[in-house]
């Protein structure tokens, strides 16, 4: 059971632990070996720099950093390559997050279009450190939301750290979703399943649920719960009640044009974020139900952003016949 609200809202207030934003400084591209002229450089990182308009795409050498990740085309576009890998490598708390991200075409075969490739599926895997806002987030108040958000999650318990980083990159597809998005929404995205705190700080459990949709609406009040202690004395009673209200109903299907920004964003950090893990821990036959309950909350115009995403092969394979059965139900992909 969740422990009283109000105690989490005391430690969220309480703590001093800061919260370190936007680590992540820039892109860069090495074009070495390749074919392209710095026009077609230009015209295949433009995709790129649309999607994450604050985050420097640059052409160049590779910064000489310890905190620059070095990926190159040819591994990333390797068969057997995970993304998870690059997060152990790096390390997924904040205090180890890249500095800048370098491509480098190493096989001297690639395109500018394949590297473009490379460096937006990047960009998406370590959004969540790009410190992507706009000006209902880039604020003082709202500095005090992440860091009560943050306080909230003690990052030596590996899934409250994995719990963190999907809020923080669910955040980050609201904001390429939604750029507009007000302050209830963006706070509904950080904290809509600060539920898992309690439920699943050690181990996940939602497996066993005999019903799902029972476990759901507990998890998804129980988050309502917690964000109305933690922001009650922050927001204006319209915003605070918003954002419970979105919290409390994020696992449902709605009518809602926020609600469904909300559910596209939290479904496509599980397909960015958190496939690789969830199939490596659950196996293919549970992947295989995820995948279907995830891509029912999409809304079909969601879908093109799936080819921002690195996926690795077996997973790729089960979204795949995901989406076939999805046509073949006749229910049209993203139809709740
Ligand atoms: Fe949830
Ligand atoms: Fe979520």
């Amino acid at each position: 059971m969740l422990p009283p609200a109000r105690d989490h809202a005391g430690d969220a207030r309480g703590a001093s632990i800061p919260f370190r934003h936007a680590p992540l400084a820039r892109i860069v591209v090495r074009p070495t070996g390749s074919s392209g002229s710095p026009v077609a450089w230009d015209a295949a990182l433009a995709p790129v720099r649309r999607e994450f308009p604050g985050l420097p795409i640059e052409t160049g050498p590779v910064p000489e950093s310890p905190r620059t990740l070095v990926l190159s085309v040819d591994e990333w576009m390797d068969q057997a390559f995970d993304p998870f890998d690059v997060d152990d490598a790096t390390g997924v708390p904040e205090q180890r997050a890249p500095h800048a991200i370098a491509v480098v075409a190493w096989s001297g075969r690639s395109t500018p279009g394949e590297v473009a490739t490379v460096a937006l599926q990047a960009a998406t895997r370590f959004q969540r450190f790009a410190g992507l806002s706009n000006a209902a987030s880039a604020t003082p108040l709202f500095r005090e939301v992440l860091r009560r958000h943050r306080a909230l999650h003690d990052l030596a318990l590996p899934l409250v750290g994995a719990d963190y980083a999907h809020a923080l990159d669910t955040w980050s597809w609201l904001l390429r979703i939604d750029p507009g998005a007000d302050l209830a929404l963006q706070a509904a995205a950080l904290f809509h399943d600060v539920e898992r705190l309690d439920s699943e700080r050690e181990r996940r459990v939602e497996q066993h649920a005999r019903d799902l949709a029972r476990f759901k609406t507990a998890h998804a009040r129980g988050s309502a719960r917690v964000v109305s202690a933690v922001l009650s004395d922050l927001f204006a009673p319209g915003d605070l009640d918003r954002c419970v209200r979105l919290v409390e109903a994020h696992e449902d299907p709605s009518p809602d044009r926020d609600a469904q920004r909300l559910a596209d964003a939290d479904v496509l950090s599980f397909f960015s974020l958190n496939a690789s893990g969830f199939v490596r821990y659950h196996g293919p036959a549970h992947t295989s139900r995820k995948v279907a309950h995830a891509l029912a909350r999409m809304r079909p115009e969601t879908l093109p952003r799936l080819l921002t995403i690195r996926f690795r092969n077996d997973f790729e394979l089960l979204l795949l016949a995901g989406l076939a059965g999805g046509q073949r139900a006749g229910r049209g992909v993203g139809t709740p």
